[in-house]
């Protein structure tokens, strides 16, 4: 099997390439963020609880994100394996990941880390809010997720790095363009 955490800024690419890997890998895709906009479009007390967080930019607390995580994933089969997007984001999430996959005899075999800087991040986010409406997409509250992505996930990258497993890829260029980067790093691992 294979697990791969997809890692980065908001608006780095990590649901783009999510969709590609999934097409390359047959891999389940997992995106917390997604999960938790569904909840509250399904006005559970779950998506009421996530949107007073979300619409603020800032995470939504551990152990609900982990409890969601954990269930989902015990539900799910162990096929192919799964690509992670948009979780782990702080230490305890990515403690909580190995142990989730551990009692599975699985682990994240790679962190495709996705590097763009902070002005095309905003770009890209402006952009796509003036599209699609996504309530997180406006300078405020793009400002915010960046802030919490610095303060509170970007230590994942330390304790990735201290595991051996982070790839740090360059996220500016194509999207074909990236991916091909992104694929060679997982061909030569399942090599
Ligand atoms: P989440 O949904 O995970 O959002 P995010 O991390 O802010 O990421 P985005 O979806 O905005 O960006 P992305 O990196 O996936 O990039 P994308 O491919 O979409 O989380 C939302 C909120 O939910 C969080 O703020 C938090 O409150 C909560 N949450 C979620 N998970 C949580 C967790 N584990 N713990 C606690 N809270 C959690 O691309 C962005 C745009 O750029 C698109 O328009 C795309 O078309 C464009 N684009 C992509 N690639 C390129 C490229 N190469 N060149 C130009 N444009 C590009």
């Amino acid at each position: 099997m294979l697990n791969i955490v997809i890692f980065g800024a908001p608006g780095s690419g990590k649901g783009t390439q999510s969709e590609k890997l999934v097409a390359r890998y047959g891999l389940q895709h997992v995106s917390t963020g997604e999960i938790l906009r569904d909840e509250i479009e399904a006005n559970t007390e779950l998506g009421k609880l996530a949107e007073s967080y979300m619409s603020r930019g800032e995470l939504v607390p551990d152990c609900i994100v982990i409890d969601m995580l954990d269930n989902l994933i015990e539900k799910k089969k162990y096929e192919k394996g799964f690509i992670f997007d948009g979780f782990p984001r702080t230490v305890p999430q990515g403690e909580a990941l190995n142990k989730m996959l551990s009692k599975h005899d699985e682990n994240v075999n790679v962190v495709i880390s996705l590097e763009v800087k902070d002005e095309e991040l905003i770009n890209r986010l402006i952009k796509r809010g003036k599209i699609s409406g996504r309530s997180d997409d406006n300078r405020e509250t793009i400002e915010a997720r960046l802030k919490v992505y610095y303060r509170q996930t970007s230590p994942l990258k330390l304790f990735y790095r201290a595991h051996g497993i982070l790839k740090e890829i360059d996220g500016i260029g194509t999207v074909d363009e990236i991916f091909r980067t992104i694929e060679y790093e997982i061909d030569q691992l399942i090599k």
